[in-house]
């Protein structure tokens, strides 16, 4: 399995070229199931996530192609990929593919709206708490769809196709909010969802939708109205830039002191973490063309923080901040509460190290001098990240082991943290 190795201490410094952002890239593949024509999506980030959806969309019979790289261009550009569903040619997600990735359970809508059927298997993913999907079933039941679940399996079935109805979730789920959005466009009729999630990435697959034909009200906001149409049709969309990883490299820039600029990050997207970053000293310019970071010489004081739905401080960034905060003068409260388990970065952050106290929903980051190297777990896609943060500022030599995690998630990291001077390299095997 391979390891990551960072030597610690060496300030980031240069420009590093956001990606496609992960969490609008999953759901746009997954809705190119609801056309029989093509859909281009640019600015596709290359992950490993990425790699698997495809082979999962391919099982249901979407044919991918991947556009070779232009003259000009370069890596940093992203993918541009034309996905075409012209016959779905099967219903079901196994449980091989959805235990391997969570978003993939997001093809039950599309395709149950396209073919009056669905099994798929109930997901898996990464390990952050136990991750219901009660939200994603009465979406659908709200739009007439009788729903079974069945040796481990839901099973969805419209023959009459779906109908336009009111669906309220109970609570904020940016993955039942895809795929109630998802279904609704080509239910019959009007549908409302309230308490939508207003996750930009959320937007990102309205906004799509509507080039495919859909017609949707109430985009980015937590009220969408959508009025049903019967067909969708080819499209060609840029995949919004990456906030989460946006905010990921201004927190390793912020714990190396160092200055970076993050082209083609969208501070809009951002707006309580870069807040949040100022607080504690750092600073952050935004251009017309992305976001410049920068921490020269001064400490970084301790914040607080809880993790909140968008437009709050996002679940994903917990762990890098918590790992930003190590190192921080003061004691710093970072309350998690949209996943009860996502604190698995505790204990291997302790090995650096750092000084964390866990009660509960919270963890109180007492700032330490300095951390120092270790050997550490990676053991989710966010947690592995906050390891990188927090060996960027280590004293020597840090071992990050399970890296597959961070595939999952970040396009090309070491790649870009090395470009800034990070001493950063993977070792195979
Ligand atoms: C998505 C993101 C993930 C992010 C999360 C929250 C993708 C691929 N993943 O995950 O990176 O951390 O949003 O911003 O976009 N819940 C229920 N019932 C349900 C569905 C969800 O109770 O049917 C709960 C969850 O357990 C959690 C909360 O709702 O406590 C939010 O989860 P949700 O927004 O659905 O997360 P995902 O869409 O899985």
């Amino acid at each position: 399995m391979d390891r990551i190795r960072i030597v610690g201490g060496q300030r980031l410094q240069g420009t590093i070229a956001i990606s496609g952002a992960k969490n609008a890239a999953l759901p746009l593949m997954i809705a190119s199931l609801l056309t029989r024509e093509t859909l281009t999506l640019h600015s596709m980030p290359r992950l490993a996530d990425v790699t698997l959806l495809g082979r999962i969309l391919g099982n249901h019979g979407v044919d991918i192609t991947i556009a070779g790289k232009k003259a000009g261009q370069s890596t940093s550009d992203g993918q541009t990929f034309r996905l075409t569903s012209g016959d779905i040619v099967d219903t079901t997600a196994p449980y091989e593919m959805v235990a391997r990735m969570r978003a993939s359970f997001w093809v039950l809508a599309p395709i149950l709206a396209r073919c009056g059927e669905a099994k798929v298997s109930l997901p898996g993913g990464c390990a952050i708490g136990t991750r219901p999907v009660d939200l994603h079933l009465s979406a659908l039941e709200a739009l007439g769809a009788e729903i079974e679940l069945e040796g481990g399996y839901v099973i969805a079935k419209a023959p009459k196709g779906l109908v336009g109805g009111r669906i309220h979730l109970g609570k904020v789920s940016v993955g039942a909010t895809h795929n109630a959005l998802m279904a609704a466009v080509l239910a019959r009729g009007d549908s409302v969802i309230e308490n939508a999630a207003r996750e930009p990435e959320v937007a990102d697959l309205a906004n799509c939708l509507v080039k495919m034909g859909a017609k949707i009200e109430g985009i980015g906001t937590d009220t969408m109205h959508i009025e049903g149409v019967t067909s969708l049709h080819e499209a060609e969309h840029t995949v919004l830039p990456d906030r989460i990883e946006t905010g990921t490299y201004a927190m390793a820039a912020a714990i190396t002191g160092g200055e970076v600029f993050l082209e083609g990050a969208r501070p809009d997207l951002l707006r309580e973490a870069l807040q949040l970053l100022q607080g504690s000293g750092v600073e952050v310019e935004e251009t017309a063309t992305g976001i410049r970071v920068a921490r020269n010489g001064s400490g970084l004081e301790a914040v607080s923080v809880e993790t909140q739905p968008f437009p709050g401080f996002p679940t994903d960034l917990q762990a890098q901040l918590m790992a930003l905060m190590c190192t921080a003068r003061g004691v710093s409260e970072v309350r998690e509460t949209i996943f009860e388990n996502r604190f698995m970065h505790v204990q291997e952050l302790a090995r650096l190290g750092a000084n964390i106290d866990l009660n509960g929903d919270t963890a109180l980051v007492t700032g330490v001098e300095g951390l120092t190297g270790a050997q550490v777990m990676a053991t989710d896609l966010r947690a592995s990240v906050s390891l990188i943060i927090a060996g960027l500022a280590a004293q020597g030599e840090t071992l990050i082991g399970r890296v597959y995690h961070l595939d999952r998630g970040f396009d090309r990291i070491e790649e870009k943290l090395r470009q800034c001077g990070a001493q950063i390299d993977r070792l195979s095997g």
